[in-house]
């Protein structure tokens, strides 16, 4: 599954440490090569020797190793790996990483690479919940730094929460993910997410109540599955995903536009929450109370239906897929829907106020397609898009 994909693995101190051997082992039959980095703190947990010993190869921990820079200096040692990969990550690794120090070889060669960088964090469950390390978590992960947990449960300092390290089999699902080589590979998907902001004037729009979170984790998770993710985003209030291309947009137009510059595509997820009506007669100046206190009558045009347009254009997509919020009959209206746009699934979401699904962190989805109404379980918005996700990479396996 990684034939001969390079992985530098930087071992940090911590107990989880002993895991790192077994990722070791489970890389090396997965047919990567692994260039092993001992830090400092590593080395009490774990020995040069037995590390090398699994890994087949020397083991780094200097930053001014004489041997290494003259035959190979630290910057070409960070480059020459296909990705970067820290387990344990300790509080104190990502703090450097956060705060861009190169104080030892580690976290020189973090600096220095010009490859993704996947960590997988442990820690006690108070250093992890901590401000300061929940700041550089968010830091990294807006740099583009992808994780692997932390998993909770209960740890070796006695105290439950979470912190253990993902287990070696989730780190290396995690690598497989990281170097684009899961199912989706060589794919391009489009998904549009958020809301879209209509301007009323120069200060004033119409915009609604989509926050993007289940967009963007849509889109995290067809890159998880290793496909290229062209990510056409409103003005939304959660951050877009790493590792995918993200173009901004602000209006349906606009959103049109990207999504049909975008083409062509395997597969399109339409999660966006379009406007359909923009206002036609938009005021480029800012509009004035007067004396008058006659108040302005707003003319209102329909948006492109970018859905409907993608599904019976030229260039459709094999795969469309279009989502419905709802808050009566939904599943008579997703299949009606469905029939009128032109779309191969619809995801209909229940948003009545009572269910807590909009702006939530759960959703409980219908997916409605040729074959009829099925109606998922309520779960987290990630796990429903990680099963969309994978639906979606068995939808296009089978051509
Ligand atoms: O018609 P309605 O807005 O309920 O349909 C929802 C689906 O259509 C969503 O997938 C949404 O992203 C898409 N849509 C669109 N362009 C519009 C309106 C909706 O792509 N103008």
């Amino acid at each position: 599954m990684l034939a001969n994909r390079r992985i530098l693995l930087i071992i940090g101190g911590g107990i989880a440490a002993y895991k790192a051997l077994d990722l070791i082992r489970r890389l090396k039959g997965a047919g990567a090569s692994v260039t092993p980095v001992l830090t400092k703190g590593g080395a009490e947990f774990v020995t040069a020797l037995s590390v090398g010993a699994l890994a087949r190869v020397k083991v780094h921990q200097d930053l001014f190793d004489l041997t290494d820079e003259a035959e190979m200096g630290h910057i070409q040692l960070s480059r020459a790996a296909d990705l970067l990969v820290v387990a344990p990550a300790t509080a104190d690794i990502l703090a450097k990483m956060a705060g861009g120090r190169a104080d030892d070889l580690a976290s020189t060669l973090l600096l220095a690479t010009d490859k993704r960088v996947l960590v997988a964090p442990a820690m006690n469950v108070r250093m992890w919940t901590h401000p300061a390390t929940q700041r550089n978590v968010e830091r990294l992960k807006a740099d583009g730094v992808l994780f692997v947990g932390p998993e909770v449960g209960e740890m070796a300092c006695g105290e439950t929460g979470p912190g253990r390290m993902a287990e070696p089999e989730a780190i290396l699902a995690a690598i497989g993910a990281s170097l684009g080589d899961g199912p989706l590979k060589g794919r391009h998907v489009i998904v549009t997410s958020g809301p879209t902001h209509e301007p009323i004037d120069p200060v004033r729009y119409i915009a609604n109540r989509s926050s993007g979170a289940q967009g963007t984790a849509l889109a995290a998770a067809l890159r998880d599955l290793g496909a290229r993710v062209t990510f056409v985003t409103g003005p939304a209030t959660v951050p877009p995903p790493a590792g995918v291309t993200v173009v901004p947009a602000q209006t349906a137009a606009h959103m049109a536009a990207a999504v049909e510059a975008a083409l062509p595509a395997d597969a399109a997820v339409m999660a966006a929450a379009v406007a359909d009506w923009r206002v036609a007669n938009a005021s480029t100046r800012k509009m004035k109370k007067d004396a008058s206190g006659k108040a302005p009558e707003l003319q209102f045009a329909e948006n492109p239906d970018i859905l409907a347009r993608l599904s019976q254009g030229p260039e459709r997509p094999k795969l469309v897929v279009g989502f419905a919020a709802e808050t009566d009959d939904l599943v008579a209206n997703a299949t009606a829907k469905r029939a009128r746009k032109g779309c191969d699934w619809i995801v209909a979401n229940d948003v009545r106020p009572e269910t807590g699904i909009m702006g939530g962190s759960d959703n409980a989805i219908t997916l409605v397609s040729a074959m009829g109404a099925e109606p998922w379980p309520r779960m987290p918005k990630d796990e429903v898009a990680r099963r969309l996700a994978a639906r979606i990479a068995d939808a296009l396996a089978k051509g």
